[in-house]
């Protein structure tokens, strides 16, 4: 049988295809390869995933309906999908929300329509897992936060787009019987991750002597989750579906973070360490959207999935940093 993995040439979902593939998977990848960021750091993502045995790519927009139906005739064995691909970044959605619109809501609806297409086949859906955000906490006080808390308040766009997903998910499972996760995952980062992130951001501005914009002037915390212990959490929950026993609707949130939330001061210590050169910070006011501090509470993640985050930033970060150098051939 064959998981469907879309953003594939994505951050989250290269390291998600590496592992599945280990353990001897079928992957179809799908991906449109935007140009949010580089296409080429996508295209070398996906150079690492190409050639190995059991994965295909396609580029397809999820935004178009019949591209994705089109995908169940492909690929008669699709019985499992994990969904990563969507709009991210907060800052950009101020701006750009027809992005999100297309990518976060209508093609978030065209995988559900997918999945529900394949409860009709004899292989059904096994699980569907899609990927939220610690954004739909949005400017939530209590901490750490927790999936029983209320999210209606999101300060983004983006933020309100990936509760939208949640909620879309939940009628479906209800509706369709569909096993459903969504993953709220906090600030993930480490080895191919994106450009718009700030490890990536503070790493080539602080390597070429460049300000680094600090912003709330360093007064925040993040929850930092390394890009492996999220990769397996992904897997995890594709391989322990809700099992909506005794009628309860077969969908369940968790959050994927580190428990361990960072000083952003203390983070661009272990990066200027890890750079070998000290930061020139410009400090800034908190930007719109923004959150003063993330914090997970992963006790459910870790009982119902084994979920076990084990990289402190003082490990993480230095993987990163070896890797941009590597990838930039500095
Ligand atoms: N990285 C994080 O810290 C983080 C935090 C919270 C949530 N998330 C969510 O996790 C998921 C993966 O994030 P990531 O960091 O790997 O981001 P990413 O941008 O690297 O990966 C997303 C991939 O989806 C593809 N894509 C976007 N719109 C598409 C469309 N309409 N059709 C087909 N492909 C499309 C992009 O080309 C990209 O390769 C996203 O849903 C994101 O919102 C990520």
């Amino acid at each position: 049988m064959t998981v469907l993995l879309t953003g594939a040439a994505g951050f989250i979902g290269m390291h998600v295809a590496e592992i599945l593939l280990a353990r001897g998977e079928r992957v179809v990848g799908i991906d449109n390869l935007n140009s949010y960021y580089d296409p080429a750091l996508k295209h070398a993502r996906l150079k690492t995933l190409e050639g190995r045995n059991g994965f295909t790519f396609e580029e397809l927009e999820i935004a178009d309906d019949a591209a994705v139906t089109g995908l169940t005739e492909r690929y008669p064995d699709i019985d499992r999908v994990v969904h990563l691909a969507a709009q991210a970044g907060v800052r950009y959605s101020i701006d750009h929300p027809g992005d999100y619109v297309r990518s976060n809501l209508v093609g978030h609806a065209n995988m559900l329509e997918f999945v529900r297409g394949l409860m009709d086949r004899p292989a059904g859906c096994r699980s569907f897992v899609y990927a939220s955000s610690s954004s739909v906490y949005g400017a939530n006080r209590e901490m750490p936060f927790s999936t029983g808390q209320k999210t209606d308040s999101p300060v983004s766009f983006y933020g309100a787009t990936k509760k939208a997903n949640e909620l879309l998910s939940y009628s479906y499972a209800h509706l369709y019987r569909v096993p459903s996760t969504g993953l709220r995952f906090f600030t993930v980062y480490g080895p191919w991750g994106r450009p718009d992130m700030s490890p990536w951001l503070f790493t080539s501005a602080i390597l070429e002597g460049r300000p680094i914009r600090v912003f709330n002037n360093g007064d925040m915390m993040r929850d930092f989750t390394y890009i492996d212990d999220i990769a397996k959490g992904v897997v995890a929950a594709m391989d322990h579906p809700p099992s909506g026993e005794d009628g309860a609707c077969p969908h369940m949130v968790y959050n994927l973070g580190n428990n361990t939330p960072v000083k952003l001061l203390d983070y661009i210590r272990v990066i200027e360490e890890a750079c070998g050169v000290p930061a020139i910070m410009d400090m800034q006011p908190m930007q719109p959207g923004d959150v003063y501090a993330t914090y997970a509470d992963i006790d459910p993640a870790a009982q119902d999935l084994g979920y076990a985050p084990s990289t402190p930033i003082g490990v993480g970060i230095p993987k990163f940093v070896e890797w941009y150098k590597r990838y930039h051939g500095v």
